[in-house]
């Protein structure tokens, strides 16, 4: 695996490696590498010729200094990780590197940007879009990979892609869950013993949702009611939002007719968590 720190130098290596006729997976990542981030990786793996991983974590994108310095990070670890399951590149950027002095373009997709962890996290799809635009142009993948678990990333980082005419493709890949449910996320180290079990209450009702939601025509605010309680049971966690969605147009829908996705964030103690799932009979 070859560790690229300056955009020119990824460009130059991976122009060589699209004229020797090699396909290019792109994996971005803010690093802390998990199991849902390997589950990315090996379907590139799977997919591609080569397999590019960024790391950076992203200022743009927090909306609260605390978060963005507490944010795991694990250079070494990530290498190591990395290298072991067949990453090619490496691509570490300083946040000089992709935000010079004199950076002023942010691209933003409206609307998909202003609901869920957009209307309680001000900018940060902006930053996340902005990003994405930035290591698109820089890596020109064929293949782009983005987990399930970031449902809302998945669905603005496509219509941004749709939207400006950009040549890769936006694969998902399905959540990557603890044996316990949890969903796995790089948040999750954040976590103490009795938190990381108190976190369990929110795939268990989500879990339920789905089975409640099996049938066409159950009411949104019934899903949502069930999933309150629920989660209520644990005091410790409290919800920041929970909403039953147009998996597309990410609007709130009144009944599950097809598909719905239902979202929620969580505060466990201070740390910050999303998870959804997909219910209705055609989910
Ligand atoms: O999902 C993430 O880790 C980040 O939002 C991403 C897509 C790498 C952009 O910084």
């Amino acid at each position: 695996m070859r560790e690229i720190h300056a955009i020119t130098e990824l460009r130059d290596a991976l122009a060589k490696e699209r004229a020797a006729g090699q396909s290019v997976g792109f994996v971005p990542t803010m690093g802390a590498l998990h199991d849902g981030h390997l589950a990315l990786i090996a379907k590139a793996r799977e997919d591609c010729d080569l397999v590019v991983v960024s790391i950076f974590v992203n200022p743009a994108q927090f909306d609260r200094r605390t978060d963005l310095a507490s944010y795991p990070r694990d250079p070494e670890g990530d290498s190591r990780i990395a290298d072991d399951n067949g990453v090619d590149l490496l691509f570490c950027p300083s946040v000089e590197e992709m935000y010079p002095d004199h950076y002023y373009t942010y691209v933003f997709v409206e609307d998909l940007s202003a609901v869920l962890c957009g209307s309680v996290r001000p900018g940060h799809f902006r930053g996340v879009t902005t990003v994405v635009a930035k290591l698109l142009n820089i890596a020109r993948p064929d293949i782009a990979y983005f987990g399930e678990k970031d449902y809302q990333q998945l669905v603005i980082v496509k219509r941004m892609v749709a939207d400006l005419n950009m040549d890769a493709d936006i694969v998902g890949v399905p959540t990557v869950r603890d044996a316990d449910g949890l969903a796995i996320s790089s948040r999750n180290t954040l976590l103490n013993a009795t938190e990381r079990e108190d976190a369990t209450v929110i795939p268990r009702a989500l879990f339920m949702a789905r089975d409640m939601a099996g049938r066409r025509g159950v009411a949104a605010s019934r899903i949502m009611e069930r999933v309150r309680m629920a989660i209520g049971e644990e005091p410790r966690v409290r919800i920041e939002y929970l909403n039953v969605v147009d998996p597309q147009t990410l609007r709130d829908v009144r009944q599950v007719d097809d598909k719905a996705l239902v979202a929620v964030a969580a505060y466990v103690g201070e740390v910050r968590l999303i998870d959804n799932i997909m219910v209705g009979p055609g989910a």
